[in-house]
């Protein structure tokens, strides 16, 4: 999970452990999800409705009242079926033509009407575009596009830098790694220069979103980094000036702001509830009127990263739905005299319209039968190399390559319409793509985690489903040996946290608000870089979200432990198995599964694996 790994870099903070009181949890949950359940829906002022009917048959879902959030237009668009499709298993919206029902919930997450709003305006393109494709008289013609679709840098130099219009444009927007490097001469005059990265716009929106807008001010040397959208106007910002007070953060284990040695005076900020401030010092401002500098920005794991003259000076940690695959442009405003820009290690998909794809790389076709385990990887649009060093290392697994295992990637659109035809065409070559209906926010990666139980039960019937992530390494030859000895249903099996508590500093990524959770602590649940589920759990799953007995959840990994704790109630005692050889975070030799895996990595492992027979870590 790209916005999946951004995801994960919290991880370990959910892990806080202790509380008792399960009983006590269990029995005021049990109070809650059967008599309650309106009191603590998700923001939304609907009754919830009851018409919904049949469970197993084909889904005869016809809610008396829709969602007026929600645009059926864009919904009876989306699930049109008119404009693609594919054959047989390879069909990229198996799982998609079934998801309306479950989208249409008066309850859905909060970011469910945007997400399908541009899902709808980013599948009118891609139509708009596979058509034009299919008219084009030559395949060479095509191929020839696709470097120019995504390429690996792009660069700008005198001429390009005047006028109003971006500086650099990023088609396919920023995995992690990517960076914009900008060398400039800030004007003598100079009161402050901006550096802003913008997202795409998409046909339906008249200003594009600024996913982050890193304001140099000489008046009061400061440097101010922030968000900017049309709904929501600026975000918190966060304020890195010469004295300020000292408290800081760290993002990706670099600080907000750099913080010189030296004196370092309080001061308190005047607006404490929307501004956080830090120090940095007089002397050490890393942007001089009339002088050059280099300055890099890059972005992590968790947030972006700003280099000045070779030095760290700030981080901005990602905001929801604002995550770097968004952007789609560099913009420099302000007194600065700019030399040059250049971004590179920029997402580029392999050339998937050639014919050489090797055979050994397509989806095997599946045995008719119930297979033994299917693994969704939740992956996002730009993400190409992750998908690639995946199929190249444990989707070549015996087991993977013979149907008994099958392989799926779960991927939103992306608000950009050359990543979307890209991954068309990567799920074309490949067949190993499912797309949801809706554009891949982080808040709505428990939709996925649904679609998943759907594509275990009803599309690719599988004893075990397993979630995980594409930067994680999965060991499919140990995880079947150890999945012979457990239960065959009533399971949930990987590295469970047991008694965990909600997180609920505002501002984490992690934050649930008391009415999204009103308990003290969770029920068990299992990291979400690798679980496993039985099939009558995934079914469970699917039913509760039809019937709507389930609440939807943001953390789709907690998620799951709250749908399975429920099932424990209402069907059958589940066993919570706990796997130490599931690592979330970083590499432990002899381990099932890793996560944190850059593709080099991945490929690594893989190779130590086949060359040593050992699983053994490659850092
Ligand atoms: C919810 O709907 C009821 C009537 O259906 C109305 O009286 C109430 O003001 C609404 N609440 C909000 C928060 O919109
Ligand atoms: C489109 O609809 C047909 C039936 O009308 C169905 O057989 C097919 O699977 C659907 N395809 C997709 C991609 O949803
Ligand atoms: C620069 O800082 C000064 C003093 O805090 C402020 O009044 C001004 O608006 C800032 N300028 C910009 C462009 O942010
Ligand atoms: C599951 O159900 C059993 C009783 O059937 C109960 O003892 C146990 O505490 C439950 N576990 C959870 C996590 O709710």
């Amino acid at each position: 999970m790209s916005m999946v790994k951004f995801k994960s870099g919290f991880t370990s903070a959910r892990m806080k452990s202790g509380s008792a009181g399960i009983c006590i949890m269990v029995l005021t949950l049990i109070f809650i999800i059967r008599f309650e359940k309106p009191v603590h829906k998700l923001p939304s002022n609907h009754t919830v409705d009851d018409s919904s009917i049949s469970l197993e048959g084909e889904s005869i879902h016809e809610p008396a009242k829709k969602p007026h959030f929600m645009n059926l237009e864009d919904l009876d668009y989306l699930f049109s079926n008119k404009s693609i499709s594919g054959e047989g298993d390879t069909n990229g919206l198996l799982v998609w033509s079934h998801m309306r029902p479950f989208l249409e919930r008066p309850d859905a997450l909060p970011e469910t009407a945007q997400g399908i709003k541009e899902a709808t305006l980013a599948m009118k393109d891609l139509v708009f575009l596979i058509n034009k494709e299919k008219g084009a008289s030559s395949s060479a013609m095509v191929s020839k596009d696709i470097r120019k679709n995504c390429p690996h840098f792009v660069t700008a130099i005198d001429g390009d830098l005047s006028g109003s219009r971006p500086v650099l444009e990023l088609p396919c927007g920023l995995i992690e790694d990517s960076s914009i490097t900008v060398v400039g001469i800030p004007d003598e005059h100079s009161r402050s220069f901006q550096i802003q990265l913008v997202g795409s716009g998409l046909s339906g929106e008249s200003r594009r979103p600024i996913i982050l807008r890193y304001n140099v001010n000489f008046s009061k040397p400061s440097i101010v980094q922030n968000t900017w959208t049309e709904k929501l106007g600026w975000g918190n910002e966060v304020r890195c000036r010469s004295r300020g007070s000292v408290r800081n953060q760290i993002v990706d284990e670099l600080p907000l702001c750099n913080e010189q040695t030296g004196r370092i005076t309080l001061e308190e900020s005047p607006n404490e509830d929307t501004t956080i401030e830090f120090a940095l010092l007089n002397a050490d401002f890393p942007f001089l009127k009339g002088n050059p500098f280099t300055a890099t920005l890059w972005a992590g794991l968790e947030g972006f990263h700003m280099t000045v003259n070779g030095r760290h000076e700030t981080s901005f940690a990602y905001k929801e739905k604002l995550e770097p695959w968004l952007v789609s442009a560099v913009r420099v405003t302000g007194g600065l005299k700019l030399l040059s820009a250049l971004a590179t290690r920029l997402p580029v998909p392999d050339d998937h319209a050639s014919l050489a794809i090797e055979e050994k790389l397509k989806a095997p076709s599946l045995s008719r039968t119930r297979i033994a385990l299917l693994v969704g990887v939740f992956s996002t649009g730009n993400n190409f190399k992750r998908r690639m060093a995946l199929r190249r290392s444990w989707m070549q697994y015996e087991a993977v390559r013979s149907g008994k295992v099958a392989v799926r990637f779960l991927i939103g659109l992306h608000t950009n319409e050359k990543v979307n035809l890209e991954m068309w065409r990567e799920a074309e070559a490949y067949g190993d793509i499912q797309f949801m209906p809706f554009v891949d926010y982080y808040g709505l990666l428990s939709l996925k985690t649904v679609a998943l139980c759907i594509l275990g039960t009803k599309v690719i019937p599988a004893k075990y489903i397993m979630k995980t992530d594409d930067d994680t390494f999965v060991r499919i030859d140990e995880l079947l040996s150890s999945l012979q000895e457990k239960p065959s249903s009533a399971l949930l099996y990987g590295l469970i946290s047991f008694g965990s508590l909600p997180d609920r500093e505002q501002g984490s990524k992690w934050f649930i608000r008391k009415e999204e959770w009103p308990l003290d602590s969770y029920p068990p649940w299992a990291h979400g870089p690798g679980y496993i589920i039985s099939h009558d759990i995934a079914k469970f799953v699917v039913k509760g979200h039809r019937q709507r007995d389930l609440r939807l959840f943001k953390l789709e990994d907690v998620a799951m432990g709250i749908w399975i704790q429920q099932y424990n109630q209402s069907v059958k005692s589940v066993k919570y198995i706990n796997d130490k050889r599931f690592h979330n975070s970083g590499c432990k030799s002899n381990y099932i599964l890793v996560h944190y895996q850059t593709p080099r990595l991945v490929l690594c492992l893989w190779e130590k694996l086949q060359k040593e027979s050992q699983s053994i870590c490659c850092e």
